[in-house]
């Protein structure tokens, strides 16, 4: 067969990226630039800025890295969504353009699936249940007749926007969750805070609002270690029970948060318990980043599918579970 390459467009968040991979998955090129502040969150208008301020040249940069000519480049993906409006639409924007300006098919991916299969490719699993754990979302996914089925996830805030919510009244900027995953080791007391599991659901948004008002009143580090002891708990707990409902026996953890050493040890003292393989996709596949967009969409290429430009419109609630599986 022909090798194949793709150019995938990534802009759900605070990210903008560009990837080139190629039909064995091999990165050709992972170009990214990241919204970052020293204070504040992200701004819905702001990312837009931001991407629309970069997006040339990191596309560019990824043409240059990759070595490839835009004759060479197949099919260009972009993500659809899930994600915040503003900056989902940059990304659409520019994966139009460069479809309609080199005359080359359009693929609409769902972010969270790209997530799911550049982590099952790069690990080498087969049919894992997936952790995704980021700002935005936070899931256990795992596929079962023709789609990637939802077993529980966050009824609030993502994980990943919990530590960076604290950790910017705690005066680190965005994103917290680096810092914050470093201050976890640091910590010795374990303080209170309130743990909310409902039947595979998760809330954070009650122990972000306790963590805060212990601001001042505890020791910072102990603060930190608490907040991030009790958010993992909860998120190991509702993947160890998908994990006896469904009999999976491999774990993939992936997204931003998949970063955090604090969430891979529970993570890996779960599975060892369990008898799990514990998978964890690499950091520079595991935040956002082109590269995941440009595999899906050749995953979604080969089985068949593009998307027309009248049908490229961007979705900020593209569930996990809409998104139809034509490749596996
Ligand atoms: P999505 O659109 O999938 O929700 P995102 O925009 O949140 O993604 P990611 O790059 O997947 O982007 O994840 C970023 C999140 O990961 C931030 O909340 C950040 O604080 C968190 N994060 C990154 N590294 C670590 C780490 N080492 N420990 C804990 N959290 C981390
Ligand atoms: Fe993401």
């Amino acid at each position: 067969m022909k090798k194949q390459i793709c150019l995938g467009v990534e802009s759900t968040a605070h990210t903008f990226g560009i990837g080139i991979v190629d039909s064995q998955c091999n990165v050709l090129a992972n170009e990214k630039d990241s919204f970052t502040t020293e204070s504040g969150g992200l701004i819905p208008r702001e990312l837009a800025e931001h991407h629309s301020r970069v997006g040339v040249e990191i596309i560019s940069r990824a043409i240059e890295k990759a070595g490839v000519s835009w004759k060479e480049v197949d099919c260009i993906a972009f993500s659809q969504g899930p994600g915040i409006g503003p900056a989902l639409s940059v990304g659409a924007v520019a994966a139009r353009m460069l479809s309609l300006e080199h005359n080359k098919p359009l693929i609409g991916v769902n972010h969270c699936v790209a997530h799911i299969e550049i982590g099952k490719k790069k690990c080498g699993c087969k049919n894992p249940l997936i952790l995704y754990v980021s700002g935005g979302n936070s899931q256990v996914i795992g596929y079962e007749s023709g789609r990637y089925r939802v077993y529980g996830e966050t009824l609030d805030i993502g994980v990943g926007n919990l530590l960076d919510s604290f950790g910017r009244e705690i005066g680190l900027g965005f994103p917290a969750g680096p810092n914050m995953d470093e201050m976890y080791f640091l910590g010795k007391n374990y303080i209170e805070l309130p743990y909310s599991v409902k039947g595979m659901d998760l809330n954070f948004s009650g122990l972000l609002t306790a963590a805060k008002m212990k601001i001042g009143k505890a020791d910072e580090k102990d603060l930190v270690y608490s907040l991030m002891h009790t958010a993992f708990a909860m998120v190991v707990e509702v993947t160890e029970r998908a994990l006896a409902h469904t009999g999976k026996n491999e774990l993939l953890l992936t997204g931003g948060v998949a970063a955090s050493k604090a969430l891979q040890k529970m993570c890996s003292e779960m599975c060892k318990e369990r008898g799990v393989n514990l998978n964890v996709c690499p950091r520079e596949l595991a935040v956002d980043n082109g590269c995941m967009v440009g595999w899906l969409g050749l995953l979604m290429y080969n089985s068949g599918v593009t998307t027309p430009i009248e049908k490229s419109l961007t979705n900020q609630r593209f569930r996990t579970d809409q998104q139809e599986v034509t490749w596996l």
